[in-house]
């Protein structure tokens, strides 16, 4: 009795060591066949009891149980532990420090064009012009008629332009040869007082270092009952003053013809070429950076403006060619070639919003 009292103990203790010293859940498992499977070694003792005095049996029954449910239990606290210290493990080999400053990865930019118009779009939204839109194919009514261009008029091909196919009623679509259309479909839908801008995609029969066939301009429009060449003139000194960072700028207005504009005028803003670099602003140079004028009455009546009422200005500029004054590109078809290396030379960063550096005057 005493000798398998000693027995138990004995196997007790090396079944508590095995289940402790077991690392993971396998060793665990092969402890408990040891010990509680059909073969194990309390299974076995078990089926002794059967064999046993009834005293005997009421002896040993109670240790024999006590035993199993004790080894048991440390097998059932043993893999839980086990399976706490996994979890702990796998947290801590896959924490990511958040805090860690992020690799700067520059797979994209912002192209130059983009960028511009962001800026012009800041800077004519500051001073209070709403952004409009059309489309790239127009009617010729807006892109010429209505702007007041006779019909046949030599002007409509001097804008080297790109007639489409006739469609089923014989009219002739055209790639908008400028965004002055924006202008006419702007008046049609609202009333005066307009203010707006309009930045877009435009197309002429024309390919050198500086045209390419399809290119992009910026609209202004400004109609109310008192408009003058005065706000006009201070309107674009202002976006001068604003665009090319400078503080101080020079213009002058060259008498020009639009058949949309009367008076009409190109503008010039002063420049410095030397040093192979054009600086705008000071300088000996004149520099032609635009079209411009008062909006011509045959235009506001085409667009159901009364011209007895009201009075306007436009002017419009070619946004790559701002492009190229403030950020140096030697060749205006490079805009339009998909190289991914010109675009990261020029481009801008994403992370970057469009500058105002020098405010607005
Ligand atoms: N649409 C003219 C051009 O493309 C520019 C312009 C716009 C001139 C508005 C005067 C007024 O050349």
């Amino acid at each position: 009795m005493n000798a398998k009292t000693n027995d138990l103990a004995a196997l007790e203790a090396d079944l508590s060591a095995r289940i402790a010293s077991a690392s993971d859940e396998a060793a665990l498992d092969a402890v408990r066949v040891d010990a509680l499977g059909k073969q194990g070694a309390i299974s076995a003792l078990m089926k002794t009891l059967g064999a046993m005095s009834p005293d005997e049996r009421q002896a040993m029954g109670p240790k024999l149980n006590g035993l199993k449910d004790r080894v048991g239990e440390a097998i059932v606290a043993k893999r839980a532990a086990l399976a706490e210290a996994a979890l702990e493990a796998r947290l801590a080999s896959e924490m990511v420090d958040v805090s860690l400053p992020a690799r700067p990865v520059r797979v994209g930019a912002i192209h130059p064009v983009s960028q511009v118009q962001e800026e012009l779009a800041r800077i004519f939204g500051e001073m209070g012009f709403a952004l409009e839109e059309g489309p790239d194919i127009e009617t010729d009514f807006n892109n010429f008629t209505a702007l007041n261009f006779p019909p046949k008029h030599p002007a409509r091909e001097m804008h080297d332009t790109f007639f489409l196919k006739p469609d089923e009623k014989g009219e002739r679509k055209v790639l908008r040869t400028h965004t002055s259309p924006v202008q006419v479909r702007t008046m049609l839908k609202q009333k005066p007082p307009i203010r707006m801008i309009c930045m877009g995609r435009t197309y002429r029969k024309d390919s050198d270092a500086t045209h390419t066939p399809m290119f992009h301009q910026i609209e202004g429009l400004v109609i109310d009952e008192k408009t003058t060449m005065a706000d006009l003139k201070g309107t674009l000194m202002a976006f001068i003053k604003a665009y090319f960072e400078v503080d101080d700028v020079d213009v002058r207005f060259r008498p020009h013809h639009f058949p949309f504009t009367e008076p009409s005028a190109e503008m010039d803003v002063r420049c410095d070429r030397s040093g192979g670099q054009v600086r705008i602003g000071q300088g000996d140079d004149w520099l032609e950076i635009l079209g411009c004028g008062m909006v011509h009455p045959n235009v506001l009546k085409n667009c159901g403006v009364d011209p007895e009422k009201y009075q306007g200005y436009a002017f419009g500029m070619g946004v790559d060619r701002l492009a190229i004054l403030k950020y140096g590109m030697p060749d205006l078809r490079d805009f339009f070639g998909s190289d991914a290396r010109w675009l990261k030379h020029y481009g801008f960063s994403p992370y970057l919003t469009a500058g105002l550096a020098g405010g607005i005057a």
